[in-house]
């Protein structure tokens, strides 16, 4: 009898716990989609800013404006989990090729922000180079067929 009760306790545990763990997952999921409806073309356009803020922080000396342009690039925004699928839809295989890509970005970006810090013009420039290939190296590879698979 005690087995018994034992059994169906552990049981209504488990399923209680299953339940609560997918609604709790539908939950997540409507969270991000209706929080986010930023597109990949929009987090572009935001990068595109940023990197002209750093070549106008660059030019003018400008330490600080070079700082907030990579904190916004090291933070910018999420894309909408819709747009997320379609790039892993149309990436495939090619995902390790486009998130490094991202990386050398981001990487980029976290030291050209210690170098503003340091106020090292020198290396704030030799990053800023590293960057913008990052950026260009991804378009040359995957704009065009990324940029319909988005829409
Ligand atoms: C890992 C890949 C990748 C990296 C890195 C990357 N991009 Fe892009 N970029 C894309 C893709 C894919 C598109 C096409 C998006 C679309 O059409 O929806 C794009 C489009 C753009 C566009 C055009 C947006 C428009 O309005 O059509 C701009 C501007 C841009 N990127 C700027 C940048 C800048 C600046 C950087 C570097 C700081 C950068 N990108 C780094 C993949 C990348």
């Amino acid at each position: 009898m005690y087995k018994i009760q034992k059994k169906i306790i552990i049981t209504s545990v488990v399923i209680a716990f299953f339940v609560g763990a997918s609604a709790n997952a539908q939950h997540y999921q409507q969270n991000i989609d209706k929080n986010s409806l930023v597109t990949f073309k929009h987090i572009m356009q935001g990068l595109l800013s940023e990197t002209k803020m750093i070549t106008q922080g660059i030019i003018l000396e400008d330490f600080t404006l070079i700082n907030d342009a990579t904190e916004n690039i090291i933070n910018h925004p999420k894309p909408a989990m819709s747009q997320r699928k379609k790039l892993m839809k149309a990436l495939g295989d090619d995902i390790a090729t486009f998130k490094g890509l991202d990386h050398i970005v981001h990487r980029g970006a976290m030291k050209i922000q210690q170098a503003a810090k340091d106020k090292n013009m020198v290396v704030v420039i030799a990053e800023y180079q590293k960057l913008i290939t990052g950026c260009q190296s991804c378009h040359s590879t995957f704009k065009a067929r990324l940029s319909k698979a988005l829409l």
